[in-house]
Order: structure tokens, then sequence, then C-alpha cells
């Protein structure tokens, strides 16, 4: 009963997975400014776990806790892969059923995985029985003309058989083909009441929903049907957002940082990336929202943009960007 309050406490905000965005650098930013919410990995592949160059794996301590997001439909390379997770000390595995693009289909992954719930089954028992970290799966309501509310709860029953307690569910459905990615999580037109229902329907069920959510008072609304909400674009680019999580989704009493004192949190962290030969712009990318919609925010984020790439830039580039905000005077 403990482990699944636990859960349930652990699902209630998260940041969704997001190639290219939520990297470590991204993870630890984020962390700052909320300790309660959940942060995913971007999706990462088997194959780039299991025979890539690098280190695909490599996180901060602080950024905990982190789900890692696997890609991959082979059970045992996902089994491997959720094992390596557990050990290099992630809070959680997940699987991805929802992405759509060309790439991922091709390696039979992602959101056209919902057609074959017996191999999801297989690929969530495989991981399960490798490790003893949470085993989530983060999935869509459909696929093509497959967007029936049966369709999806027969993927439900299949997968929650095997165990799968957890399913954070992007509200709306996949196509498969002619939308890019970015048009399929734009197009195919949102239905949170097919999630709410799911709830009603599986209450043993831990259920997060995801999808075009962009405020705390949404993610109120949404938490009055569901364990927990997931939120992607918004808090890239308004990251602030996070800083009350904390105190409105969890009832933290702790002291809300100001985005200053977010931004020089960082420095130190930027002056080790720094120190390491690494560029400063992987880290300053994204933090450009953190003044989104304030006096000078614009400002911020052109000179951080434009002078953080450039091979020899420093924390002084940073420096200089937040005073730009913080002595920014309105006019008369
Ligand atoms: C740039 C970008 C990359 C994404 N990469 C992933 C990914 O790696 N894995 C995944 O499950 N979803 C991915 N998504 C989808 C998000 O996790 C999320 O489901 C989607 O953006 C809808 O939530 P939102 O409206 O709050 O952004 C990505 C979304 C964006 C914008």
């Amino acid at each position: 009963m403990k482990e699944s309050k636990d859960r349930i406490h652990n699902q209630r905000f998260s940041v969704a997975p997001m190639l290219d965005w939520t990297d470590r650098h991204c993870r630890y930013f984020y962390r700052l400014m909320s300790k309660q919410t959940l942060l995913y990995t971007e999706m990462i592949t088997t194959g780039a776990i299991l025979h890539g160059k690098g280190d695909y794996l490599l996180f901060n301590e602080e950024e905990m806790p982190v789900s890692l997001q696997l890609g991959g439909s082979d059970p045992i390379a996902l089994a491997q892969c959720a094992r390596l997770a557990q050990e290099r000390g992630y809070s959680e595995v997940n699987l991805n059923v929802g992405c759509p693009s060309d790439r991922v289909q091709n390696g039979r992954f992602g959101a056209c995985l919902m057609a074959e719930p017996e191999l999801v089954a297989d690929c969530v028992k495989a991981m399960r029985d490798a490790c003893d970290i949470p085993v989530t799966v983060k999935t869509r309501i459909g696929i093509d003309d497959q967007d029936s509310y049966d369709f999806l709860t027969a993927f439900i029953d299949t997968v929650s058989n095997v165990g799968c307690d957890t399913f954070i569910v992007h509200a709306r459905k996949a196509w498969l083909s002619g939308l890019s990615p970015k048009e399929n999580r734009e197009i195919p037109p949102l239905d949170y009441p097919r999630v709410y229902q799911l709830k009603q329907d599986y209450p043993h069920l831990t259920l997060a929903i995801n999808g075009g959510i962009k405020t705390l008072a949404e993610c109120e609304q949404h938490l009055a049907h569901l364990d927990g909400v997931m939120l992607g674009r918004e808090v890239y680019s308004n990251p602030y957002l996070l800083a009350g999580v904390d105190q409105h989704l969890f009832g933290s009493n702790a002291d809300i940082m100001t985005r200053a004192q977010v931004v020089e949190a960082m420095y130190p962290y930027i002056e080790k990336h720094l120190a390491s030969g690494a560029k400063l712009s992987h880290v300053t990318r994204h933090m450009l929202g953190l003044f989104q919609g304030l006096p000078n925010g614009r400002a911020y984020r052109r000179h951080l943009s434009e002078r953080a790439p450039k091979a020899d830039a420093t924390l002084d580039v940073v420096i200089a960007a937040l005073k730009l905000v913080t002595e920014y005077r309105q006019p008369e």
C-alpha cells in the first residue's frame, strides 16, 4: 500500500521526455526550481545504450528523481537496459509507446507498438523481471483508425496484466504516416475525458495525463480526476513554472527561489562544465525562457542565444545576461 502511495506521489507532476531538450543539463536546471517533480530523460534507444560509443546514461546526482525513458521493442535488450538503469541509480524506467516518427517506426518502437500490446507486455515483463525500480509506460490514446476506447482499454488490459501499474497517457492519438512528429503533437485533437474515463475504469492503476497543459491551475483541475500530470513544451518555453510546483501541487512550505537566484545557482555547474572543455551553450540553451514575459526578458534571451554558442564564451556571458534583467529599469 505504502509503495503505491509513493508511486502516486512521484507521478503527481512530471516533466515530459523530450529528445534533444531534456538532457542532463536541462534536468539539473529544472531540479533547482522543484525538488518534487519527476524528471524524464530524453528517449534513449536500447541500441545506443548497449552498442553506442558514448555513455548515454550519464546524469548528475542532483537531478534525482529521474526516470530513464527507453525506446525499443526487444524484450532482452530492454531487460538489459532496465537492469543498467537500476545499477546506475535511476528512479524509474519508462517505455516509449508514443513517439510516431518514421525513424522510430522503422525500428518498430514508439507509438506503432500500440498495435502490438502482447509485444509491449512481453517487453514490460522482461524489464520488470530484470529490475526492482518501477517500470512505467508512456502511450497515446490510439493510433491511426485504431482510436476507439475499446482499443485503448485492450492495450491497458494486456500491459497491466503483466504488472505494469503506471501509465502516462498523451491524450491524443498519433497518425503513423502523413504527419511529422511535430504535427502529431498538435493536429490530432486532445481528448482529456477519455483519460479521465480510464481512471474511472482502472482505479487501481496510477494514471497521469499529458498533452497541451500550460498552467498549474490546469494541473490542479486534471489532478481532481487523475493521479498525475506531465508537462512538456510549456515547461521548456517557460521553465519558471516549475518554481511553483512544490508549493501548489505538493503542499511544500519551502522558499521559492527567484529567477535571479536560479541563474546564480547555475554558476558552479556552468564553471565545472566549461572546465571540462565543453561549450557554454550546451547548458544555457535550456535557460533561455527563464525570464519569459518579464521586462527585458527578451534582451536576456538574445544575449545568451547570440553569445553563448561562441567557442570562447565564459560564465561572464551569463552574468551579463542576468544583469540585463536585474538592472533593467522601466522607462518613466
Ligand atoms: C522536442 C520534443 C521532443 C520529444 N521527445 C520525446 C521523447 O523522446 N519521448 C517521448 O515519449 N515523447 C517525446 N516528446 C513528446 C512529449 O513527451 C509530450 O508527450 C508532448 O510534447 C505533449 O506534451 P506537451 O503538450 O506538454 O508538450 C517530445 C516532444 C517535443 C516537443
